[in-house]
C-alpha cells in the first residue's frame, strides 16, 4: 500500500485510475462500534494523511475513550458531532484504497429516525457491511436494514461481528449470530453472505488474521472486501441515458447532456429517444475534454445527434433495438420516510432518473413487517415503513424494473406542498391495467357548450369547517345566478356522500378520495358549460391544489368560508360538534382532524361577521 507523499504523484493518479472501486455501505445500530471499524479500515489501508494522523493521536488523548490507543472512532464521528448540534444528517462519504481496490464507503448513523440516510447510501452500494454487536446479536434495526439494503438491491453482504473481544473471542457465540442471520435472510437474494469475527477496536481480522480466532478459516475484512466477485451484478446492459439538458450555446450546436445510466454508447450508433420512439443516430461523444470514441456506464457526457429531433429534460436515449418499456402505472415497493403519513389517492410529485411527474398511490397491496417480512394490510403508511404499492402517473415513464437498472427502476415521491422527500421506490414491473384506453375526441366542445347556455362555466371551490355555512351561501348564490338564467350545480359534501361516495368515511385516506372523487365530477360539468358550486369541507391544503389543477386558469374559484371554529361549535346546527366533543364521533374536523386552511384562496367569506346576502354579493359579483 502506498501514499500519496511517498510517491512521484502521477505514477500515483496512474495507478489509482485504472483500479475498479466498489461502493459500500455500512450499517449498523447506535453504538455497535462502526466509526471505530471505519476508522480502523481507513488506519489500516494506510488512508490517513500524515496530518491526520498527529491530529487524531492528541485528539484521542484529549476527548478519546481509548486511554493511551488511538480512539480510531474520532476519525469518522463527524455524524455524531453533526448530530449533536442539531445540523442536518444526510450520508458521509469515506475514501480508502488498497492495492486492488478503491473504496468509497457510505457512513449513515444508526438510530432509526435515519433510516432514510442509510436508503440513501444504499441506492449507489454493491455491498453492505452489516455490523451486529457480538454482546447482542440480531436486532430488529439489524433486520430493518437487512431488509432495506435486499430491497435496495445489494446482493453482496458481510456480516461483521464485533466486539468479538468482549465475548472472549466465543465461536459459539459467533456462531449462533451467524445461525440467526441466516436463517432471517434465507428469503432475500442475496448472492452472499460473509461472516467475520470482528475486533473494530483492536483490529482483529479487520486487514489480517487474528490470532484470537483460530477456529476462524475465512478471510480478513479487508481481503474479503479486495476478492469478493461484483461481476454478476456488473454485468452490462443496453445503453441508456435520461437527458439532463439540451445544451445550444448557438445555432450551430445542439448538444444533448447526461450521465451514462447503463451500457456504452459510439458515434454512429443508432438510437431512440423515449417515450417518442423517434430514431436517429449518434454523430459525437464528447466528454470533459472533446470528442472521444466510446462512453460507459457512469461518464457524463454530451451527445450529437444526425438528425434534428425533439428531445427535451427527462426523455432518454437508449439503444434503438434493445427499447426499454413505457408505462403509466406500476407495481413497486416503497419506504416511506416521511413523518406525514402516505395516503393512497393524493398527489404527489415523482421523480425518476430526471423526469418529474405526478403521481398518486392508487392501492397499499400489503405492507411489510420488518422482522419476519409478514405481509400486512395497511391503509397507510408511516415513517420507515415498507410496502409493496401500486402507482399511476400523470405521463407515461420509460423504466426498466429495479433489478434490472436502478437508475431507471428507482424513484422518490416528493410532498407537493412542502417538497420533502416523502418517499423511495422500486419499480417491480408495469401495471397493463388501463393502457388502450384513448381520450375520445368529440366535436362539440366546452367552448360551444357553454357560448349555447351565454355562461362562462366556473367552478366555485367553497371550503370551511363543517357549520361554517357553506352550504347556506352556495344554495342562496345558486339561487340567485338561477334567477338570471344560468346554468348552475351544487356538489354538497353531504348530498354526495348519499351516492357516489356512500363508501368513504372520515379518515384521511377517504377524505382524499371524496375530493378527488368530487373534483373529477366538478370537472366534467364545467366541461359541459355549467358553473358548479362545489359545498365541501375539503380539509388538505393538497387535495385542493389538486382539484384546482384540473380546471384552466382562471376558472376555478377557492372561496374561504372563514368562520371561526368556536362559532361553528356554539351554532352545531347537526349537533355533530357535541357528539365529537363527548367522543362518540372520531376524526371530526376541527376537533381531531386538521383544517388546513386557505392561504391564498381567490375568496374569503366571514359570514360571523357580514350578513349570508352581503357574502353572496361578494362572490356573484366575481363572477361576473
Ligand atoms: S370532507 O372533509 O371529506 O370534505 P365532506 O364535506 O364530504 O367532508 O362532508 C362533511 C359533512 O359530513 C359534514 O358537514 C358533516 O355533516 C358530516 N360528517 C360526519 N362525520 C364527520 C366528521 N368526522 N368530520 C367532518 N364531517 C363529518
Amino acid at each position: 500500500m502506498s501514499t500519496p507523499h511517498t510517491q512521484d504523484i502521477t505514477g500515483f493518479l496512474h495507478s489509482q485510475r485504472n483500479k475498479e472501486t466498489l461502493r459500500f455501505i455500512t450499517c449498523g445500530s447506535v453504538d455497535d462500534g462502526k466509526s471505530t471499524l471505519i476508522g480502523r479500515l481507513l488506519y489500516e489501508s494506510k488512508s490517513i494523511f500524515d496530518d491526520q494522523l498527529e491530529a487524531l493521536a492528541s485528539d484521542s488523548r484529549q476527548y478519546g475513550t481509548q486511554g493511551e490507543k488511538m480512539d480510531l472512532a474520532l476519525l469518522v464521528d463527524g455524524l455524531q458531532a453533526e448530530r449533536e448540534q442539531g445540523i442536518t444528517i444526510d450520508v458521509a462519504y469515506r475514501f480508502f484504497a488498497t492495492d486492488r481496490r478503491r473504496y468509497i464507503v457510505a457512513d449513515t448513523p444508526g438510530h432509526e429516525q435515519y433510516t432514510r440516510n442509510m436508503a440513501t447510501g444504499a441506492s449507489t452500494a454493491e455491498l453492505a457491511v452489516i455490523l451486529i454487536d457480538a454482546r447482542k446479536g440480531v436486532l430488529t434495526q439489524t433486520r430493518r436494514h437487512s431488509r432495506i439494503v435486499a430491497m435496495m438491491g445489494i446482493r453482496q453482504v458481510v456480516l461483521a461481528v464485533n466486539k468479538m473481544d468482549l465475548v472472549g473471542f466465543d465461536e459459539a457465540v459467533f456462531n449462533t449470530i451467524v445461525a440467526d442471520y441466516r436463517s432471517f435472510a434465507a428469503g432475500f437474494e442475496f448472492a452472499g453472505i460473509q461472516a467475520i469475527p470482528v475486533s473494530g477496536l483492536d483490529g482483529d481480522n479487520v486487514l489480517q488474521p487474528s490470532a484470537h480466532t483460530p477456529w476462524y478459516s475465512g478471510p480478513s475484512l479487508l481481503a474479503h472486501l479486495d476478492t469478493v466477485d461484483l461481476s454478476a451484478a456488473r454485468a452490462r446492459g443496453a445503453f441508456r441515458m435520461p437527458l439532463q439538458w439540451v445544451n445550444r450555446p448557438n445555432l450551430d450546436f445542439r448538444g444533448f447532456c447526461g450521465r451514462v445510466a447503463e451500457g456504452a454508447v459510439r458515434p454512429g450508433d443508432a438510437v431512440r429517444v423515449l417515450p417518442s420512439g423517434v430514431q436517429t443516430r449518434v454523430k459525437a461523444v464528447i466528454d470533459g475534454f472533446g470528442e472521444v470514441d466510446s462512453a460507459h456506464a457512469g461518464d457524463a457526457i454530451t451527445l450529437t445527434l444526425a438528425d434534428e429531433v425533439d428531445v427535451s429534460r427527462g426523455d432518454v436515449l437508449v439503444a434503438a433495438d434493445a427499447a426499454p418499456e413505457v408505462a403509466d402505472q406500476f407495481e413497486a415497493k416503497l419506504l416511506w420516510m416521511s413523518g406525514h403519513a402516505l395516503t393512497p389517492g393524493r398527489q404527489y410529485l415523482m421523480k425518476l432518473a430526471c423526469k418529474e411527474v405526478t403521481a398518486t398511490v392508487t392501492g397499499i397491496k400489503y405492507r411489510e413487517d420488518v422482522n419476519t417480512g409478514a405481509h400486512l394490510a395497511a391503509r397507510t403508511l408511516g415513517l420507515n415503513e415498507i410496502a409493496t404499492v401500486n402507482l399511476s402517473t400523470s405521463a407515461p415513464l420509460v423504466f426498466e424494473p429495479y433489478g434490472v437498472n436502478r437508475a431507471l427502476g428507482s424513484f422518490i415521491l416528493i410532498d407537493k406542498l412542502t417538497f420533502e422527500t416523502a418517499g423511495a421506490g422500486m419499480i417491480d414491473f408495469a401495471l397493463r391495467r388501463a393502457s388502450n384506453i384513448h381520450w375520445q375526441a368529440l366535436e362539440i366542445d366546452k367552448a360551444s357548450r357553454a357560448a349555447q347556455k351565454h355562461q362562462a362555466p366556473r367552478c366555485v371551490w367553497f371550503t370551511g369547517l363543517s357549520g361554517s355555512g357553506k352550504s347556506t351561501i352556495a344554495n342562496l348564490l345558486e339561487k340567485r345566478l338561477h334567477a338570471e338564467g344560468r346554468h348552475t350545480y351544487v356538489l354538497d359534501g353531504d348530498n354526495v356522500r348519499h351516492g357516489l361516495n356512500r363508501d368513504l368515511g372520515f379518515i384521511e385516506a377517504d377524505r382524499v378520495e371524496n375530493i378527488r372523487r368530487v373534483a373529477e365530477v366538478a370537472r366534467l360539468m364545467v366541461d359541459a358549460g355549467l358553473i358548479v358550486l362545489v359545498s365541501f369541507i375539503s380539509p388538505f391544503r393538497t387535495e385542493r391544489r389538486m382539484a384546482r389543477d384540473l380546471f384552466a386558469a382562471g376558472e376555478f374559484i377557492e372561496v374561504f368560508i372563514d368562520t371561526p371554529l368556536e362559532v361553528c361549535e356554539q351554532r352545531d346546527v347537526k349537533g355533530l360538534y357535541a357528539k365529537a366533543r363527548r367522543g362518540e364521533l372520531k376524526n371530526f374536523t376541527g376537533i381531531d382532524s386538521i383544517y388546513e386552511a386557505p392561504e391564498t384562496p381567490e375568496i374569503r367569506l366571514q359570514p360571523a361577521k357580514d350578513s349570508a346576502q352581503a357574502c353572496v354579493e361578494l362572490v356573484w359579483r366575481t363572477l361576473r
